[in-house]
């Protein structure tokens, strides 16, 4: 004998559990999202940042790595002329470094090399690296802030 539970009642349970749990997981990953761009980006933020009194030492034009920040800084005759690169190549992302005999950024992963202004140089890499500007927050410390396009 089989059981008396209809087979249409099944299906609608199964489809509402089925619904659910495909809305709660929706949801779960949407605040994962939520969390983890609010958490990585108030880190990026934080951690970019150079002393003033590391600025100051800097030799003009030679591009100096600030680990903490993941960038490059080139000091320029005023602060308005200095800026930060992106230490990650703009082709897949590898960390480039610079070439103080070629006067060039040079990227280990594929070869592309850019200026110190972060123009390419060489490819395979067609855009120019992230540019930066260096902004007094006060007067001991420097922020480092995504806005620049390359020259
Ligand atoms: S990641 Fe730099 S050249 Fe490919």
């Amino acid at each position: 004998m089989r059981d008396s539970i209809p087979e249409s009642k099944t299906r609608r349970s199964f489809l509402k559990f089925l619904t659910m749990f495909l809305g709660g997981a929706v949801g779960l990953l949407s605040s994962w999202g939520a969390l983890k761009f609010v958490f990585f980006q108030t880190r990026a933020e934080k951690d970019r940042e150079l002393s003033m009194e590391t600025f100051k030492s800097l030799t003009l034009g030679a591009p100096f790595f600030v680990p903490q920040a993941e960038v490059w800084v080139v000091k320029g005759i005023n602060l308005s002329d200095s800026f930060a690169l992106n230490d990650r190549c703009t082709h897949l992302g590898c960390r480039y470094k610079w070439n103080p005999e070629k006067s060039a950024f040079e990227c280990p992963c594929h070869g592309s090399a850019f200026d110190v202004h972060g123009s390419v140089l060489r490819g395979p890499a067609t855009k120019p690296l992230e540019r930066m500007a260096l902004i007094e927050q006060s007067p001991e410390i420097l922020g480092i802030k995504e806005q620049l396009s390359a020259k």
